[in-house]
């Protein structure tokens, strides 16, 4: 028996969760460390403008398969709080990228019933960016088909240090006891606190680490990295990320 972490915590069957017939193999939240549209730039001999234009292309494509598949919540990484670290030039390729995709495809997440989430301090970015971003969050809150997070100027140190924060000052305006601290109340405090819990985590491009992405949330995730770039990584690539999930036996520490 297949079982998964249920939004209350408590460990449950796979419901609908037969292998064959569920694409998403009982994964509920897919989260994907999109990494390589540098070097596939660089394969080509393109600029890595280029690369990242393709990675976009990708996301709007694996966005409309998850949504098919019936992923309640994907989360993409696509702007990490280190990646201000990049020559300026790169960064502002990567901000006209977001404002282009937002606007481009704000519709079709309103006709595709697509929830838009963005999680990690996103009201540092140019306050262009940030109506828009409150805007389509706004246009898309009723929506339940996915909810689709993107992590921009995502850091889980960053994440973890607000919610520690937020914490402190509820201890100090004596709503909650040190002692009362719990698990839940630090969950509850991240930016992810109204998504599933964490089934799957990818990263493309063979790097072998976190990069700072849901250190929290990944606890009890499954893992799998491909060497296929960003740009590559199309619904069959997905699909086999799934597939190897659909294998992995699930213990949580029990037996
Ligand atoms: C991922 O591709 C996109 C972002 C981090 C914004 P990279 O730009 O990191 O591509 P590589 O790792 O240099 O190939
Ligand atoms: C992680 O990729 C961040 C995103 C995919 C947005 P990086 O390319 O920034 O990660 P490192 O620097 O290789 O660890
Ligand atoms: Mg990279």
């Amino acid at each position: 028996m297949k079982l998964a972490r249920s939004k209350n915590g408590s460990l449950d069957p796979v419901q609908g969760a037969t292998g064959l017939s569920d694409p998403t193999h009982g994964a509920r939240h897919v989260a994907i460390i999109m990494d390589g549209n540098g070097r596939w730039a660089k394969r080509r001999h393109l600029p890595r403008a280029l690369g990242h234009k393709k990675g976009v292309e990708a996301v709007r494509n694996i966005v409309r398969v998850g949504g098919e598949m019936g992923l309640e919540a994907m989360t993409l990484y696509a702007f990490s709080s280190e990646n201000w670290n990049r020559p300026q030039e790169e960064v502002s390729d990567l901000m006209g990228l977001l404002r282009q995709y937002i606007q481009s495809d704000i519709e079709e997440f309103v006709e595709n019933g697509v929830r838009l989430k963005v999680i990690g301090n996103y009201k540092a970015l140019e306050p262009d960016i940030v109506a828009m971003i409150d805007n389509a969050i706004a246009r898309t809150a009723a929506n339940s088909r996915m909810t689709l997070a993107v992590a921009l100027n995502y850091g889980a140190q960053d994440e973890m240090l607000r919610a520690v924060q937020h914490i402190a000052c509820s201890v100090a305006a004596g709503d909650v006891t040190p002692e009362a601290i719990n698990i839940d109340h630090i969950s509850g405090a991240l930016d992810t606190s109204d998504l599933p819990p964490l089934d799957l985590l990818i990263r493309t491009s063979g790097e072998l680490r976190l990069s700072n992405f849901l250190l929290w949330q990944a606890a009890y995730s499954e893992l799998y990295f491909t060497d296929t770039l960003w740009p590559d990584f199309d619904q069959s690539e997905l699909e086999k990320a799934l597939q190897s999930f659909g294998h992995r036996e699930r213990r949580f520490g029990g037996r």
